[in-house]
């Protein structure tokens, strides 16, 4: 199978890396692996802390352009740790096992929902549950045809919380939702792509070539209106048509403010005096 961590040009990050997530950087993109493969990647108490560190370290490091989340062997995720995340935090009182729950979630959907650079979800293999939420918060996702994916919650008798049902309601249309949150069905990558909750599958040994190509396109876009742009679309769907253009006027001009590299000016400029490109067809030249 591909492995996220084939290549022999990474380097790795041995200060970001942990027992339970792998960290690598090549050209560009951070490879953050989810690295507990004889438990399926089951995001447990420890796994939960260590993403929120890492998240916060890869926002602000050069080396990290791309995120691309992933998981070690045969696993994206199989979902939050059945015996460490819900067994072992059963006795807790109830400030603590919040406490537990948020160091989920923050990073789960919080942080990566919103993180300052584009993020992609390198779907490797099983999904479950709670996976669902890192999975959605990525803002692309690109699975191997043939991994599999599962809302198994009814199928142990309870209800997809931890904000998973928020991020499949975010995704799917309401027929498709039902059924899985309902029936707890498996279903593959193909079948993910079809339904809107990937967005695209392929033959898993084109996975990781895909991933970096997109990567790569990405990186030749301007990085702050990446940012803006992915940040206000996900915000907007909470909002009204009224306050939605308000609000996308006001991040409009914080967007050119805020933007080291004046893209919009030098875009107009190639384009308009330069005729060296076409908006139209491909992205202006970032470097002159
Ligand atoms: N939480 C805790 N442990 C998990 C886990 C989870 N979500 N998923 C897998 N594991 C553990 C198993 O208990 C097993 O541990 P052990 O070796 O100590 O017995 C190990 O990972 C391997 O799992 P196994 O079931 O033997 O692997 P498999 O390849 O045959 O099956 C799955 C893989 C993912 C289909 C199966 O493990 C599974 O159904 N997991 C639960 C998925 C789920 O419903 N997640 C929702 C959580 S919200």
């Amino acid at each position: 199978m591909t492995s996220a961590t084939s290549s022999g040009a990474e380097a790795e990050a041995g200060e970001l890396s942990t027992s339970t997530v792998k960290v690598t950087f090549e050209d560009g993109i951070a490879w953050v692996v989810l690295n507990r493969p004889e438990k399926r990647n089951a995001m447990n108490p420890a796994m939960n802390r260590d993403m929120n560190v890492i998240l916060d370290a890869l926002e602000i490091d050069d080396r990290c352009k791309v995120l691309v989340l992933t998981g070690a062997g045969d696993a994206f995720t199989a979902g939050m740790d059945l015996r460490e995340f819900f067994r072992e935090t059963a006795g807790f009182d109830p400030i603590k096992r919040r406490r537990t729950m948020a160091q989920a979630t923050n990073w789960q959907w919080r942080k990566l929902r919103y993180f300052a650079k584009p993020t992609i979800a390198m779907v490797n293999g099983w999904t479950f549950g709670g996976g669902f939420l890192p999975l959605v918060a990525c803002d692309l996702a690109i699975a191997a045809d043939d991994a599999t994916f599962g809302v198994s919650e009814i199928n142990w008798g309870i209800i997809p919380a931890g904000n998973v049902t928020k991020a499949i309601e975010a995704v799917l249309n309401e027929r498709q939702a039902l059924r899985y949150i309902m029936t707890g069905d498996p279903f593959d990558g193909k079948k993910a792509a079809e339904i809107g909750l990937v967005t695209e599958a392929v033959p898993r040994d084109q996975l990781r070539v895909t991933v970096v190509a997109l990567a790569q396109k990405l990186m030749k876009k301007n990085p702050i209106t990446l940012w803006n742009a992915k940040v206000a679309f996900k915000h907007i769907g909470e909002m009204d048509w009224e306050l939605s253009e308000e609000y996308l006027t006001a991040k409009a001009i914080a967007n050119t403010a805020m933007d080291p590299e004046r893209g919009s000016e030098r875009g107009l400029k190639q384009f308009l005096d330069d005729k060296s490109y076409k908006p139209g067809l491909g992205e202006y030249q970032r470097e002159e």
